[in-house]
């Protein structure tokens, strides 16, 4: 895999990503929790069901867009939350942000992210939606919120699988939490990859954007790592949920929803979009694929809001045979990260272009001209 011109699928970018960056690092991106079991059902659970593809009907034009939280997408895909971008490239958020706005998709930034909710509103006019943690501290969900507000966010998205951190192990044995070790491990691997390495050096230190009046040294990402860690509230609950939703007054979704049961609670306290999801399997071993889950939530809470589901989708029929079973989107998280680590902006373009190309030479096999069209009788259980 030479560059971006030589990958036609999100594989082909996990394998360009995966030389460009120290392994510690794509450890991070790539690692689950513990045996990492969770990861590969988020895979599998896809090829368990087939297309049941209809013939003769015109699809020669395609219609992929959708409405997501009442924003127009142009198509049912948002780019995940996700922590540090500019870790692994230094364009980092901002170049998810653009390519995303490129793209006609919403953009999700993490509560951790390496660029503040300001400089991503002020670099892209897209649909933006903000990822919060419940944090102990309540000033700073607040404050997130008020920033939220005055940077015409259109909505909101509460993690609500993090408790506490997942067990890691890829990322234990590279040394997190063990400053000076994790420290040693990124130089040995940025030896090996001296692009990486130089736009590291010449780039502005790495702090977690949002949080830098709250955190200590600054926000300095290395150090305040620890401080971030204690800040996981293992104690919120339905109405501090209720109370969050409450304080930002607009579209609220719920992500890291795994039951049935908390789809029929998040309807009741008005949320009006869950993402079932088990956070790329980084969280609990052994939790269900959202996609297993979907269409018994559907079942359960109809069209009472939005249904989305992330994990393990890595091509466009994924996205297809979600939509069938009742999802409005999908989200990605490590394809577009592959994409921003092979080639900045450019590469997270380049990841959400072959969802498309996909999605659209999916629908015409299966005989579908329009993603408002797809139901159930599209697909089938093996
Ligand atoms: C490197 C990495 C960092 C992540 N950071 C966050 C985060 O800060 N907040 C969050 O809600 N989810 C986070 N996630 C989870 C994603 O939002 C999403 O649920 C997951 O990546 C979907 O699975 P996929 O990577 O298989 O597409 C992260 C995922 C990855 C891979």
């Amino acid at each position: 895999m030479k560059n971006l011109n030589h990958c036609f699928s999100i594989a082909d970018l996990k394998k360009l990503a995966k030389k460009s960056l120290p392994g510690v690092m794509f450890d991070y991106i790539e690692g689950g929790a513990e045996d990492e079991i969770t990861i590969g059902r988020n895979r599998q659970v896809f090829s368990e069901y087939e297309f049941v593809p209809r013939v003769l009907r015109d699809v020669s034009t395609i219609d992929l867009t959708t409405t997501i939280q009442g924003a127009k997408s142009q198509m049912p895909i948002m780019c995940a939350p996700t922590a540090m971008s500019r870790t692994f490239h230094y364009q980092g958020e901002k170049a998810v942000a653009l390519a995303a706005e490129k793209a006609g998709i919403p953009y999700s930034l993490s509560t951790v992210a390496t660029t503040s909710i300001e400089d991503v509103a002020k670099i892209s006019k897209g649909t933006k939606f903000f990822q919060i943690y419940a944090w102990r501290n309540a000033d700073m969900v607040k404050n997130f919120i008020l920033r939220c507000q005055q940077n015409h966010y259109q909505g909101v998205m509460l993690a609500v699988d993090l408790p506490t951190l997942g067990n890691r192990e890829r990322d234990l044995k590279n040394g997190h939490g063990h400053a000076r070790q994790h420290r040693l491990n990124i130089l040995k691997g940025a030896l090996r990859h001296p692009k990486w390495f130089y736009r590291f050096l010449t780039s502005p230190p790495l702090v977690l954007a949002n949080m830098v009046e709250f955190l200590p040294y600054g926000g300095d990402a290395a150090k305040a790592m620890d401080t971030v860690n204690q800040q996981f509230d293992a104690s919120v609950n339905w109405e501090d949920a209720a109370e969050i939703k409450k304080m930002w007054g607009g579209p609220f979704m719920l992500k890291g929803i795994q039951s049935v049961a908390d789809a029929k609670l998040a309807v009741e306290m008005g949320a009006s979009g869950i993402i079932l999801s088990n956070h790329g399997g980084r969280q609990l071993d052994g939790a269900p694929p959202a996609f297993s889950l979907l269409a018994d939530v559907k079942a359960e809470v109809g069209d009472a809001l939005e249904i989305y589901i992330d994990g393990g989708i890595r091509r466009g029929s994924d996205v297809i045979k979600a939509i069938a079973l009742g999802a409005t989107a999908c989200l990605i998280g490590r394809p577009y990260l592959y994409g921003l680590v092979a080639g900045g902006e450019a590469g997270v373009s380049r990841a959400l272009e072959i969802f498309r190309t996909e999605m659209e030479r999916v629908m015409k096999l299966i005989g579908c001209d329009s993603i408002s069209k797809l139901s159930p009788e599209y697909v089938a259980k093996l």
